[in-house]
């Protein structure tokens, strides 16, 4: 394996999302602007790894509100550029198929004086990052009852994308919004999403196709280490994202603050959960792939076994308060060597980074 070959590219300082949205020429008295004679700009809701976001009114649709998403990447080199547009591409492509309550729906995408755009349903709401400072404000995080209602309205999602062949790759607080209408959690920014042909008997039998050249993109802290070291990606790489949002919710501490240096999470002592429920947690964040629950479907199945047993378990917290043993997966060779790397870059990186390796 030539995992090492990995590191200096992964040590590319550069964070798209990092980048302030004053510098982004296209935003410059963007609020009015009339794209296609159509889509009136109202203002910019964020900047990404490969666009910017803007919340928009359709002259076509009643001045509806809807969000529009503009293929814009920070660097214009060309073999990236194609490739970062290959992602919007796939993102409109990936949207187009999904039809799910809890996915925005995708209404077009166009081209305006060589820009590229993608529009799509707009969700009132507020995302679970922006939910979670309030909480924090307050001195309160996510309770377990909170978090388990939450991961069984999440995971339906994950299951349908799944079932589609959809990798998401970027799940965290900040890709979910809790909708105002019906309190749902509702999944965004597709951007990121791939198709995935892979399992992860795959990765274990260390069969990767080296001469594919994987793009990588995760968020640090929240995507595994399959993810970042070696750019595959399975639903149970989502499932471990999903478990990592988890427990930022149930703690209110990041991800960098909660992983020690071999890797292991270490959350329980900063919140009150049942050791029932919190072994399954454990089982989403688990760091070799194949010890997490291999489908959205096998994690619902715990979570709704799991109502007898975590009330029992409440009920005797006190007699059997002994934290549950997890067993340190073994690691293939070749994840002692992405270990290391991921400690690392873990280290390098204090804050929050998305990042593409191209
Ligand atoms: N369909 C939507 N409805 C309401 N708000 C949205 C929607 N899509 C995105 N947003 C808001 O815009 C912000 C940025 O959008 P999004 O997450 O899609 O892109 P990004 O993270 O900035 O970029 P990238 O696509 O490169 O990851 C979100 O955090 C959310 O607040
Ligand atoms: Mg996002």
């Amino acid at each position: 394996m030539e995992l090492l070959d990995f590191r200096p590219t992964l040590m590319l300082p550069h964070s798209f999302s990092n980048v302030p949205i004053q510098n982004i020429s296209h935003q410059e008295n963007i609020s009015g602007t009339v794209l296609n004679n159509r889509y009136a700009i109202q203002k910019v809701l964020g900047r990404g790894g490969i666009g910017l976001t803007y919340l928009a009114f359709d002259s076509h649709r009643f001045n509806d509100v809807c969000v529009i998403k503009e293929f814009a990447p920070v660097f214009q080199e060309t073999e990236q550029f194609n490739k970062l547009r290959d992602l919007f591409i796939r993102e409109a492509k990936i949207l187009y198929q999904l039809e799910h309550p809890q996915i925005p729906k995708f209404y077009a995408c166009f081209q305006s004086q060589e820009r590229l755009f993608l529009v799509q349903e707009y969700i009132k709401g507020e995302s679970y990052s922006k939910l979670f400072q309030q909480q924090l404000k307050q001195g309160q995080t996510f309770s377990e009852s909170e978090i388990m209602i939450w991961l069984k309205n999440v995971l339906p999602i994950l299951d349908y994308i799944h079932q589609r062949g959809i990798v998401h790759r970027d799940i965290s607080p900040d890709n979910i919004l809790k909708s105002a209408a019906g309190n749902l959690p509702i999944l965004i920014d597709f951007g990121v999403g791939k198709q995935s042909n892979f399992s992860t008997q795959e990765i274990t039998n260390n069969s990767i196709n080296q001469s594919h050249t994987p793009t990588l993109v995760g968020k640090t802290g929240y995507a595994p280490w399959e993810q970042l070291a070696l750019g595959q990606c399975f639903p149970c790489s989502d499932l471990y994202s999903l478990g990592v949002t988890a427990i930022v919710l149930l703690t209110g501490k990041q991800p960098t603050q909660l992983i020690d240096d071999s890797l292991q999470w270490q959350w329980r002592d900063h919140t009150k959960v049942s050791d029932a429920f919190a072994q399954i947690i454990e089982q989403f964040v688990a760091y070799n792939p194949q010890q997490r629950y291999q489908s959205a479907q096998e994690a619902l199945t715990a979570l709704n076994s799991l109502h007898t047993t975590s009330i029992k378990s409440v009920y005797f917290k006190s007699y059997s308060s002994p934290k549950p043993k997890i067993e340190k997966p073994k690691l293939l060779n070749s994840a002692s060597t992405s270990d290391r790397l991921a400690v690392q870059f873990t280290k390098y990186y204090q804050d929050e980074y998305k990042f593409a390796l191209f």
